[in-house]
């Protein structure tokens, strides 16, 4: 067994990057599509003339959305399969510019290079995601702002999941061992041996991590399925039950 911290990550990221990103559309996928989008876009606005950096960019969904959208961006993933991807799907009048590099350490961005940050689904990827998150503060111009989604963390726990009846009808969600913070496999992909790795940890380490490295928390988001995108796509009714993302809106001060 591989040690399980940030480099056994990132390997099973370049393991898995083509088929993750596969059924991606520009929107990303289904999820970013109906849940995470429409809400980072809200507290993105607006970004025409931003200097903006993407941590953990991947397949660069986000940071093509963000360029069509005025800001100026750069990009960085750890994993260099996700920025093959990345660069064949950008057309070069995007200007976007893509890097190579931990979000734990980005020696290639001087201090207070960016207006906004946005990190989609990433730090809890990231086994010294404290280093990760004094680093954003360390990017970003006074006054700029660090947004980054994760997994609910009181809801995806170890043994999280839904608890099921003998047909397989879905009961309730079932939470466990919520304090228990660390690495974790995820169960996705189903049908690989290998499968991705996150590190878990409680509401509570998030915000207080936040805090320590001196960014004001503003706000927090869960996001739900609209009306109209519950129209296009029922299933997602299953998410007013219980969510599965959690947003951090955060500002440097000084
Ligand atoms: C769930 S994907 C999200 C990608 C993209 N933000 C999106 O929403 O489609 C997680 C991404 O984070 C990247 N990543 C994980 N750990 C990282 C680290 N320490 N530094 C930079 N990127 C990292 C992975 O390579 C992967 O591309």
């Amino acid at each position: 067994m591989n040690k399980w911290d940030t480099e056994e990550a990132i390997r099973r990221w370049d393991m898995h990057a083509g088929n993750f990103t596969a059924k991606y559309t520009e929107e990303g996928d289904r999820s970013r599509e109906v849940l995470l989008n429409p809400a980072l876009q809200a507290c993105m606005r607006p970004l025409g003339g931003k200097k903006v950096l993407d941590a953990g960019c991947g397949e660069g969904y986000l940071s093509r959305k963000m360029a069509r959208a005025g800001a100026l961006v750069e990009a960085v993933d750890y994993s260099t399969e996700m920025l093959r991807l990345a660069k064949e799907r950008t057309p070069s009048a995007l200007g976007i510019t893509y890097h190579h590099g931990n979000l734990e350490k980005l020696e290639m961005f001087g201090d207070q290079s960016f207006d906004l940050i946005v990190s989609n689904m990433v730090i809890q990827d990231l086994a010294h995601y404290e280093q990760a998150i004094a680093e954003m503060q360390r990017l970003l111009v006074p006054g700029g702002r660090f947004i980054f989604s994760i997994l609910h963390p009181c809801f995806q726990t170890p043994q999280s999941g839904w608890v099921k009846d003998d047909t397989g009808k879905k009961l309730y969600w079932k939470v466990d061992q919520y304090f228990n913070e660390g690495p974790l496999e995820q169960a996705i992909p189903y049908d690989q041996e290998e499968k991705f790795l996150y590190f878990h940890r409680t509401l509570s380490s998030y915000v207080q991590t936040i805090i320590e490295a001196g960014l004001l928390l503003e706000g927090m988001i869960e996001p739900k399925p609209s009306a109209e995108m519950l129209e296009k796509y029922p299933h997602f009714h299953e998410d007013l039950n219980v969510t599965n993302f959690l947003i951090f809106t955060t500002r440097r001060l000084g």
